[in-house]
């Protein structure tokens, strides 16, 4: 064998990294995607027009969050009574003096069990007042989002034995495993706080996880009605938590809750697109990457299809959305009527260009066809009529680029969302 051949062996593997690896069975050609009409989010249920703001405020936005609610998210059981918060750690002067860092803890009562949700906070030493906040769930528990050692390690059960996990446990060596997704020094240094949970103290991620999450905790919702785990759904939940992280954020004298940015990337990301149409409390919402069942429109079955997900993720969604696999056609709403939901506060989406499964144009797609919702406060949109080269942000209200590489959350993409921040909100 020859040397050159051997290395290109040994190469290989490497060069395919480069690319996120298509599936077979599913589309990744435009021309194969089917012809398709999309709902208009202007044309309310009765088949009338709607041509204001007043009109989607007063029944429109509605209609819309009740078809997402009974064919794909499932219902949110309310504001509880009873929730708690309690700060377990604090230091003043955390990452070297940069930052002042919080630990706090959620404490939800009226269930059977002890039930918490438990929130890493780094606000910025070098302003004064209420400063902004970017909020994200992270993926392996809040210890991975950085080394600082004072960050407590996950107690929590962790979907992956890798990373520093084992016995699907975090152990000391999975600190800082995912400080690539979080550049915190740099989002502090621009003005903002960093504020995020383990999605996993919500419920665990896997088919089961109701039995030991928020799903099993709760037998009634805030009104006292009875409340199943099939009434809401794993995204649901995580999405409703991503709520009362907000009731405590309310209670933070360290942070401006008229500036909450909502993060969150592939399942997270469809979590955070979810959040941000349902509570209007968020001042930003942003999809990285959420692709199907977040911001990538259904109907184009590129990539990942409504079928494939509620096969691999039956758990994701509630049971009515079933319904639809290789039938979404028949689907009530699209993705863009959801990001039409977060009108007409500021919405960002992120592609990846080598990140297919997400259907990256889909996601441009879905963006811009929000955009005539936003037009009836006179807001503009993606501001383009296809999707933009690689690397070239655009929008105005409705922010959209597709990075180059893969599915992930990288420093180009917290570049952008900081610009996009600034510019909002003010800064
Ligand atoms: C899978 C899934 C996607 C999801 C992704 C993730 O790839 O098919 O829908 O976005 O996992 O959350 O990482």
């Amino acid at each position: 064998m020859s040397q050159r051949y051997t290395l290109l062996l040994l190469l290989l593997p490497m060069l395919m990294n480069t690319a996120d690896a298509r599936k077979k069975g599913f589309i990744y050609e435009e021309s194969e995607v089917p012809a398709y009409t999309l709902p208009d989010p202007l044309i309310a249920n009765d088949g009338s027009a709607v041509t204001s703001a007043s009109q989607w405020k007063a029944f429109r936005r509605s209609e819309i969050l009740d078809h997402f609610e009974e064919s794909v998210y499932g219902r949110r059981p309310g504001k509880p009574d009873a929730l708690k918060f309690t700060v377990t750690s604090q230091d003043n002067n955390a990452l070297g003096g940069l930052a002042k860092r919080k630990q706090v803890s959620i404490l939800f009562e009226g269930g059977d069990r002890p039930f918490a949700v438990h929130l890493l906070i780094y606000v910025p030493n070098k302003t004064s007042g209420p400063v902004p906040v970017f909020l994200g769930y992270n993926f392996n528990g809040n210890h991975s989002i950085h080394t600082d050692p004072g960050i407590d390690l996950s107690k929590s059960w962790m979907r992956k034995n890798d990373n520093g996990n084992k016995n699907h446990r975090a152990t000391e060596a999975a600190r800082g495993k995912s400080a690539s997704r979080w550049p915190v020094e740099t989002i502090i240094k621009r003005g903002y706080a960093v504020a995020t949970a383990y999605y996993g103290d919500v419920e665990p991620d896997h088919a089961d996880g109701w039995k030991d999450g928020i799903r099993s905790f709760y037998k009634t919702d805030a009104q006292g009605h009875s409340l199943k785990r099939e009434d809401w759904s794993a995204i649901t939940a995580w999405a409703w938590a991503l709520s009362r992280i907000v009731d405590y954020l309310e209670t933070d004298s360290d942070i401006d809750a008229d500036s909450i940015a909502l993060l969150g990337h592939s399942r997270l990301g469809k979590t955070s697109v979810w959040a941000g149409a349902t509570d209007q409390r968020f001042a930003i919402t942003i999809s990285n990457n959420s692709g199907c069942g977040g911001a990538a429109l259904s109907r184009r079955s590129f990539g990942e299809t409504v079928k494939r997900i509620n096969t691999s993720f039956p758990h994701w969604f509630n049971s009515s959305f079933k319904a639809f696999n290789a039938n979404e056609g028949a689907l009530p709403v699209d993705q863009h009527e959801l990001l039409a939901l977060i009108a007409p506060r500021p919405v960002y989406v992120a592609s990846a260009v080598e990140d297919e499964w997400a259907d990256p144009n889909g996601e441009f797609l879905s963006a811009k066809a929000a955009g005539a919702v936003y037009e009836l406060w006179g807001k503009q949109g993606v501001g383009v009529d296809s999707q933009p080269p690689v690397d070239t942000p655009v929008g105005d209200t409705i922010g959209y680029h597709v990075r180059s590489g893969g599915h992930n959350v990288t420093d180009y993409d917290w570049e952008q969302y900081l610009n996009f921040a600034d510019r909002h909100l003010g800064r």
